[in-house]
């Protein structure tokens, strides 16, 4: 048997204190899997006398997680901590700089840090393993960089936040305002109490800015993706879609096209039949689309602190099987110095069908006027559907047009047109549509 890994952890809240307790409970077999003992020699946390349930009596304590990269005795540095900057971003450099094997969950930290990190990594032939910063226990990014070789990816998309798959899925099911889903959500945990970060996108454009790196061999580019959150959407959104079809998720979508690499996060119509369509409450699914394999769907626990343990512990395992010298594969795929300058393709020129729903006013010439401006766009319509509509007050109508593929220019230029003419009230909620199998 070879010699112990010896592990620092840095951070013992939710994900820390569950990866502390997998790898007590699981040690024996843990041994027989990796061929040596994995064994936490020093950890990290702000407040040394919390009572965390887990066995800490062995590991060095250390106020200061930097001190802890640079000092302590370990094979592994696991930032636990989280942030994009400060602290998590200051003891993953020591850790790297110091010739240890970096484990994080840190999305944050990777989507605004993540090239340079991998730089430094592969500059000192240690890994920097982050399986759990994306979709949690998903096993995602192992999928992609070592399952998927020689595949060629053209798109990758995903339901990446499972508190917006819990409040949309809730919205659908009991029929509830976005408003109410969301305190529901905050009651049960699911959400943050500033749940902007993941209602409004951030949190699933982090990661989606991961999966492009991977698909695409690009560098990350966090800041340019497009982003719209699920503020908006209603109960009228979402019962019209059920009419026709579809079904609303927070989409991650990253595609190759002829201008470029498009990354966009947004409320998305899915079609009913669809695999990820079926994905509800706080589940994530990522949908990876190759020339070789066709469309793979991975699905499951995207948060939580067993799940996410589940995916840190297989990044430590890893490096404990890894025999010492073992060249190791680069952080994103393809060596960080290798990765091509991200492509931004334009919003304007995003391709597929189009949700547009108006509350019109009922009156001679308002749905000829609409008519034409669609026409205008060159806009031929799937299908038209009209609501004499008791909320909207009696002279009021609540139309619904569906567009057949067309762009987001044309859409724009049309929609912004039809408020021009006066024939409508309310700002017209669009909502694009994905294709899915
Ligand atoms: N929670 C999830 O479901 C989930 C899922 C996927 C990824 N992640 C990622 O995992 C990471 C950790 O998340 P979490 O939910 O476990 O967070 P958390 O519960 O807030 O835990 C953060 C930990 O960091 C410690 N900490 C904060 N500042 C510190 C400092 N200056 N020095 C030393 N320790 C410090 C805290 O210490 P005290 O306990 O003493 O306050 C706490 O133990 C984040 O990057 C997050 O994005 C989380």
């Amino acid at each position: 048997m070879g010699e112990a890994l010896r592990v620092g952890i840095a951070g013992l809240g939710t994900v820390g204190a569950s990866v502390v307790r997998v790898l007590t409970d699981k040690a024996a077999e843990l041994t027989r899997q990796c061929g040596r003992e994995v064994v936490v020699v020093a950890v990290s946390a702000r407040d040394r006398n919390k009572d965390r349930g887990i066995a800490l009596a062995d590991a060095a304590w250390f106020d200061d997680p930097v001190a802890l990269a640079k000092k302590a005795e370990i094979d592994v540095f696991v930032e636990l901590i989280g942030g994009e900057t400060g602290i998590a971003k200051d003891c993953v450099e020591a850790a790297l700089a110091a010739g240890r094997h970096v484990v994080t969950a840190n999305k944050a930290l990777l989507a605004a840090n993540g090239v340079a990190l991998a730089e430094k990594a592969e500059k000192r032939g240690v890994l920097l393993n982050y399986e759990a910063a994306v979709a949690g226990g998903i096993p995602v990014i192992k999928t992609m960089r070592e399952a998927m070789a020689g595949n060629t990816i053209s798109r990758v998309f995903g339901i990446l936040n499972g508190t917006c798959n819990y409040i949309l899925t809730r919205m659908e099911e009991d029929g509830l305002s976005f408003a109410d889903c969301l305190a529901d959500a905050q009651r049960l945990g699911y959400a943050e109490a500033d749940p902007t970060f993941d209602i409004e996108g951030h949190d699933t454009a982090h990661k989606l800015s991961l999966l492009t790196s991977l698909a695409f061999g690009t560098r990350i580019s966090a800041g340019d993706i497009y982003m719209e959150g699920i503020s908006n959407i209603t109960q009228a959104d979402i019962r019209a879609a059920g009419e026709l079809g579809y079904r609303i998720k927070l989409l991650g979508v990253a595609q190759r096209t002829e201008s470029g690499i498009e990354q966009r996060v947004h409320p998305t119509m899915v079609p009913t039949a669809s695999v990820i369509a079926q994905v509800d409450g706080v589940t994530n699914a990522v949908a990876i689309e190759t020339d070789i394999l066709g469309e793979l769907l991975l699905s499951g626990p995207g948060a939580g602190g067993n799940a996410t343990a589940s995916a840190v512990v297989g990044d430590i395992a890893d490096i404990a099987k890894a025999s010492p010298g073992f060249q190791h594969g680069p952080v994103f795929g393809r060596p960080a110095r290798e990765l091509a300058p991200y492509k931004r393709a334009r919003m304007r020129a995003h391709a597929g069908g189009y949700f547009i729903r108006l509350t019109v006013i009922d009156r001679a010439g308002a749905f000829a006027a609409i008519a034409k401006r669609m026409a205008a766009n060159d806009i031929s319509l799937e299908s038209i559907v009209q609501h004499a509509n008791g909320e909207n007050g009696a002279d009021r109508k609540t139309v619904i047009l569906v567009t057949h593929e067309t762009t987001e220019a044309a859409v724009r230029k049309a929609v912004d047109g039809i408020t021009r003419d006066g024939h409508v009230v309310d700002t017209p909620q669009v909502i694009r549509i994905e294709r899915a199998e």
